[in-house]
């Protein structure tokens, strides 16, 4: 397959998991107790670093894009959210210099991370994060790689910590249905008094690289939502 086809056209996701994993609630609680310990990658902590002189150039809270590919969901949202700093983050340099950074607004700063890491020093460092977009995370679809989805992984706590309004899209109705459960389980515990809200959806406009991709190949979109404020 081309560049171009790859681009433009995208297989369904194909899993030999035929719902919501089996495992998936003993992880959850099974993580509420265990925090994550990993050690923050020196790359992080400099991206991390220059992204807390860039917030604080700024009055309003920060928005948070991560995963953000090429970055286009992170132009969207600046231009949405003009008066407040959006952090697009991404581990792949490769997606990140794909970024037509002269079509960004001032608001808007892509820097190369680990999200794990990131989240982490994000919620040690109190940031008021107002919204956190999780666009079209990897799916992981094997049942064998449960514990590499987000809602699987001792940083799943972290990252329901990070931010009240968070909206999670996919592709692949399972992840957001395993999401949606995860996140059910996990709230109360952590006492965070909302309910994620499991939806399918199509965008009138795609707002990422991945979102046109999907919709350009007929498949059905998902989110799961829990907002806090209207946006
Ligand atoms: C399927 S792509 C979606 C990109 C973009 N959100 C979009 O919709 O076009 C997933 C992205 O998440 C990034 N990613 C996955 N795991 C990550 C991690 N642990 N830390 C940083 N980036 C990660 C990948 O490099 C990739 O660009």
């Amino acid at each position: 397959m081309n560049e171009f086809q790859e681009l433009s056209f995208s297989k369904c996701v194909e899993s030999n998991q035929e719902g919501v994993h089996p495992d998936l609630e003993e992880a959850v609680l099974k993580y509420l107790k265990l925090p994550f310990l990993r050690p923050v990658a020196a790359h992080t902590q400099m991206a991390f670093e220059e992204a807390n002189g860039f917030i604080s150039l700024f009055s309003k809270p920060v928005i948070l894009d991560s995963g953000c590919g090429t970055g286009e969901s992170t132009r969207v949202l600046a231009h949405k959210f003009p008066e407040n700093p959006v952090i697009g983050l991404d581990k792949s340099l490769q997606r990140l210099s794909k970024s037509e950074l002269s079509q960004f607004p001032p608001n808007a700063k892509l820097l190369r991370a680990e999200l794990l890491d990131f989240w982490k020093l994000v919620l040690e460092a109190h940031w008021n994060v107002a919204y956190h977009a999780l666009y079209y995370p990897n799916p992981w679809p094997k049942k064998a790689q449960l514990g590499r989805r987000f809602h699987a992984h001792p940083i799943f706590p972290t990252l329901l910590k990070l931010c009240p309004n968070l909206e999670l899209r996919t592709n692949w109705e399972i992840y957001a249905r395993e999401f949606e459960h995860a996140a059910s389980l996990a709230m109360p515990r952590l006492g965070i008094p909302m309910k994620p809200q499991l939806e399918s959806w199509a965008p009138s406009v795609p707002e990422t690289a991945f979102e046109r991709k999907y919709l350009a190949s007929g498949h059905l979109l998902w989110r799961v939502i829990f907002l806090s404020l209207s946006l």
